[in-house]
Parts: C-alpha cells; sequence; structure tokens
C-alpha cells in the first residue's frame, strides 16, 4: 500500500509540472494547477533520472552478464588461486560477451573488478596473490552492455571459513535482505538504511559510512546517495522507475577505516573482517524487482 506522503516543493523550486518555470510563477497559485510530471520532479530537485522500460531492460540484459561473471568467479575461487586470475578471467567474459568492465580505468583504477580480501572493505585491486584456505573475499562486477551500466558484487568463502568468517558473511546478505524488504513505492531511502543498520548493529555489528549505494544504469554511479544507515521516513521518496543499488558494507568491528596508499584499498581501522553484498534494484508501481538477481 501506498504511505500517504508528500514531496515538499519550495517556492521557488522549479515548478513539478515540469513547465521549467518557478512554482511560485506556476502552479502553486494557479486555478488549474498542472499534474505532477515526476520524472522531470525527480530530475529537477534531485538529479535523479528515472528509468523507462526499455532502459530496464537494457541495465537487465547488462545485470544478466554481471551475475554469470559472479558465478564464473564463484567456480574459480580456492585456495591457490590469485585475485590477478580472477580479473583476467572476468575480462576475458566481458570481452567475449560484447560487454566493457565499467572500474577499468575509471577514475584511474587499475583493474577490471574488485577484489576485497578480508580486512579490505571495498576496492581492493587485484594482484598477485594466492587465496588462502578460510579466507573471505568480495567480489564487486560492474559491466557496461549495450550502453547500460548493472552493479552487483558477493563475499565468497575460500576453502573452509572459520566462525568470524561465517558470522560476518551472514550478517552482511542478511543486512540486503533487510533492505529489500523496504522496497516499495511510497517508502524512502531512509527506510533502506534504517533496516539495514537496524538489522547489523542488533547482530553486533557496525556499518560503513564513507561508502553507499547509488544510483546506476545510465552511469555508474548516479544520484541519489543511497546510505546505509539512517532514520526511518527519511529521504527521498521511492517512485517506480528508480534505479540503484544497495550494497551495505558490514564489519565485525569498528566502521572505521582508512584507505591504502594504493588510494582505493579500504581496509577496517581495527583489522577486523568486512564482507559486502550488492545489487542493482528497480522500484516497479508495487515493489521491486532486482536487475542483478541471486540468492541470498
Ligand atoms: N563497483 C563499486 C560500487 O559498487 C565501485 C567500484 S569503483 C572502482 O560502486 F573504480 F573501484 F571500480
Ligand atoms: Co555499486
Ligand atoms: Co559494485
Amino acid at each position: 500500500m501506498l504511505k500517504n506522503q508528500t514531496i515538499k516543493i519550495g517556492r521557488n523550486d522549479p515548478c513539478p509540472c515540469g513547465s521549467g518555470k518557478k512554482y511560485k510563477r506556476c502552479c502553486l497559485n494557479a486555478k488549474n494547477p498542472k499534474p505532477v510530471n515526476i520524472e522531470k520532479l525527480y530530475q529537477q530537485k534531485y538529479g535523479i533520472r528515472l528509468k523507462q522500460p526499455k532502459d530496464i531492460e537494457g541495465i537487465r540484459a547488462s545485470g544478466r552478464l554481471v551475475i554469470e561473471t559472479l558465478d564464473l568467479m564463484e567456480e574459480n575461487i580456492r585456495p591457490g588461486v590469485t585475485t590477478e586470475q580472477l580479473n583476467t578471467i572476468a575480462q576475458e567474459f566481458a570481452d567475449n560477451h560484447h560487454a566493457v568492465s565499467a572500474p577499468l580505468n575509471y577514475r584511474g583504477f587499475p583493474k577490471s573488478i574488485c577484489t576485497s580480501i578480508n580486512e579490505v572493505i571495498c576496492h581492493g585491486i587485484p594482484e598477485d596473490r594466492a587465496l588462502v584456505d578460510g579466507d573471505i573475499v568480495n567480489v564487486d562486477i560492474t559491466l557496461i552492455y549495450n550502453g547500460y551500466y548493472a552493479d552487483a558484487n558477493k563475499t565468497f568463502f575460500v576453502g573452509t571459513p572459520g566462525p568470524d568468517a561465517r558470522k560476518i558473511v551472514h550478517v552482511a546478505a542478511e543486512s540486503l535482505k533487510q533492505a529489500m524488504t523496504m522496497l516499495v513505492p511510497g517508502n524512502t531511502l531512509g527506510d533502506i538504511g534504517w533496516a539495514i543498520q537496524q538489522y547489523a548493529e542488533d547482530a553486533d555489528c557496525s556499518v560503513v559510512r564513507e561508502f553507499v549505494g547509488h544510483g546506476v544504469g545510465f552511469e555508474f554511479h548516479e544520484p541519489p546517495h543511497v546510505p546505509h544507515y539512517g532514520k526511518k521516513g527519511t529521504g527521498i521518496l521511492l517512485v517506480p522507475g528508480m534505479v540503484f543499488t544497495v550494497e551495505p558494507m558490514i564489519n565485525l568491528g569498528t566502521a572505521r577505516l582508512f584507505v591504502a596508499d594504493d588510494n582505493w584499498t579500504a581496509i577496517t581501522a581495527d583489522r577486523e573482517l568486512s564482507a559486502q553484498f550488492e545489487q542493482t534494484f528497480v522500484i516497479t508501481e508495487d515493489g521491486f524487482e532486482s536487475l542483478t538477481p541471486y540468492a541470498l
């Protein structure tokens, strides 16, 4: 059901009818205010570009390749494999499917995928170091296919996990699941962050603040920011056609982090484990669809 919520328009804001005039000079006091144009309103007010059915189809097709890549990663992850080898496998898959790896050369990122091991929170750079039994490794894949971006990641066990690894991976996966229960028109971005924070902190884990989910589809990172913490009922109202990622990074210890000398690798300040799961979602008339679906 749609909650009774409204979007506040200031007198000097662009008119929600999409005329391009100020609200006060257009529909505010008009006898016959024109209907709200939600596409224009979200573009003008938040910089959010809502997606049309053909765009969603395009992102879904890109997302299918992302999921196939993650499956391929899972098949290849075992003790002894290097993250450089995973990078090569992912890049070859993209090449063979007419897709482009979005991370490669993005703001100077040197590889095609992000591989984040154990205390690395995100943006780990593939390298010539072998995975070890008991590690956890997050692989983050973003592809551009036919002009459309889809973005997803998963944290995998390497060999046999210990209790801490099991716990953090479970809590991170469940955090994304909790977020998904909030993906319905009429809820807000704050509801998503609230659901994640509530669950993760109840489980005695912490939520990373410095990195957030994001709009995606036409570009790698579009408005809005999607924080993984927050207050119920706050923030932008979810409306059909919004496409964004949710990608909670959950830590076993402190939420604090530092970035390594490579200017990318984000590491927990106490070097305790961190895990993450990410999918790309579209808000529909009655809920949501994952455009990068996998079981959690
Ligand atoms: N895929 C990451 C995300 O979920 C972004 C990686 S940026 C890169 O937003 F440059 F490291 F690839
Ligand atoms: Co993302
Ligand atoms: Co990602």
